[in-house]
């Protein structure tokens, strides 16, 4: 038989997920131990699994070198990989939201300047709304922008607020709130339908039971 290849974010989101695996059938001693080794397997239950950047697991799945893994919603609106969304996993939750100072106030008669990681996110926002806007895309440390003027909002993620309120910023829009996703890749999801819908099942139940 061969092996269910899985890709994991690494992180704290990542050890959630492990632990839920494990338990649905799919254990593996050997991630366990400490170590900077990214790839651990377990010949008995044919599972391998590895630690990815949670951002790139898509891309992994997409492309057929894990055959599921778990990815937040936001990556999978922003870069729309050609996968299977197979299950909401309920966990890693938070939103996407535009964000400005506390005294910003819009002119809809000016180009909003918007900065933000998630390009395709924000434009399709706007867009839906009719709104014109300038994107200027960030890698990280989103908040400095409008506190510099280099943005009059940003578009990011917020989870407890804290980034937000210590850089005395405050949400304006709520834009999708999100979630981690455990996906598959579509040729994977044919040839190894039987081992990966039980994970989903198993996940799907185990889920239930401790909601
Ligand atoms: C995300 C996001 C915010 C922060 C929000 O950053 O970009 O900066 O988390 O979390 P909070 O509401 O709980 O404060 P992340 O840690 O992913 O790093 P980044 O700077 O690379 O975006």
């Amino acid at each position: 038989m061969d092996y269910l290849n899985v890709a994991l974010p690494k992180g704290r989101l990542g050890e959630k997920v492990l632990a839920i695996f494990e338990e649905a059938g799919f254990p593996c001693p050997a991630i366990h131990e400490a170590g900077r080794k990214l790839i651990f397997e377990n010949e008995e239950a044919k599972v391998r699994y590895f630690w990815v950047k949670p951002s790139d697991v898509a891309i992994y799945v997409e492309r057929g070198a894990a055959d599921i893994g778990v990815a937040g919603k936001d990556i999978l609106l922003e870069y729309q990989p050609d996968i299977y969304e197979l299950l909401d996993l309920k966990i890693g939750k938070c939103k996407m939201a535009v964000a400005a100072k506390k005294d910003f106030r819009d002119n809809p008669g000016r180009t909003l300047r918007v900065a933000t990681k998630f390009s395709h996110i924000a434009a399709d926002y706007y867009l839906s709304k009719g709104r014109d806007i300038d994107i200027i895309h960030l890698n990280g440390s989103i908040e400095l922008a409008p506190i510099l003027g280099l943005s009059d909002v940003i578009v990011d993620i917020v989870e407890t607020g804290t980034t937000l309120r210590e850089n005395d910023l405050a949400v304006v829009e709520d834009v999708v709130p999100i979630s981690a996703r455990l996906i598959a890749n579509k040729a994977s999801y044919k040839f190894k339908n039987t081992v990966i819908d039980n994970i989903v099942r198993c996940t799907a139940q185990l889920l239930e039971e401790t909601l």
